[in-house]
């Protein structure tokens, strides 16, 4: 069954509308999984404790970006492909463009090797929508929060430079671009119309 993914920085809405679009399964009685990235598995809670740990500041890129993987390989393996499997909805908060965004292009790393090593994590389960929900630069420091974890915070170049990597990312055909700049509800009109068209619904 479909997998549909979230992406964008923080401040987006995400959340918001994964609980709305969550809701709108229930209702249609249709079975449907909801996971968090980095989490969604005990091993994976633990490893976001370490990755979001304002503490540990000497961690080197390539340290976090191995460890989302980890965290992304435990929940392919234990959460998702069972659920697709078994005839679910799954929507992801954040999945593997979120590592292309901000480590491949935050971080630096290149689009290459995220890519390259997050195929070997997730078994090639790629989602069949993604949802970049885009708000600018202006829209991101009004929203933002005044309790960061460790990767919020980043500067504010290092934000430009995620939204940079998800522009870049989202032309391509899975992706819906949406700006998120507007009301909740329209956002939440606009991924539906997208889902029913997509799904048959
Ligand atoms: P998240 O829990 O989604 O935070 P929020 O709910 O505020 O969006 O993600 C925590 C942080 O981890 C967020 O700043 C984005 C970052 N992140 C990466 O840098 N790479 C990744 O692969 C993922 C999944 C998240």
């Amino acid at each position: 069954m479909p997998l549909i993914t979230f992406e964008g920085v923080d401040g987006c809405g995400k959340s918001t509308q994964i609980l709305m679009l969550k809701d709108y399964f229930d209702k249609k009685n249709l079975k449907c999984s909801v996971f968090r990235e980095p989490g969604g598995t005990v091993i994976g809670e633990k490893i976001r404790e370490i990755l979001l740990d304002s503490q540990n500041s000497k961690m080197d890129p390539k340290t976090e970006f191995l460890l989302f993987a980890a965290s992304r390989a435990q929940l392919v393996y234990e959460k998702i492909k069972p659920a697709l499997e078994s005839g679910e909805f799954v929507i992801l908060d954040r999945y593997i463009d979120s590592s292309v965004a901000y480590q491949g292009f935050g971080r630096g790393l290149g689009k290459k090797v995220v890519i390259f090593i997050n195929e070997f994590a997730t078994q090639l389960v790629y989602p069949d929508v993604t949802f970049y929900l885009e708000i600018d630069e202006k829209t991101f420091e009004m929203r933002r929060k005044e309790k960061r974890d460790r990767i919020e915070l980043e500067n504010i170049d290092f934000i430009k430079m995620v939204m940079q990597g998800y522009s870049e990312i989202s032309s391509s055909k899975r992706f819906v671009k949406i700006d998120a700049r507007s009301d909740q509800n329209q956002i939440f009109r606009a991924i539906i119309k997208e889902i029913e068209r997509r799904f048959n619904l």
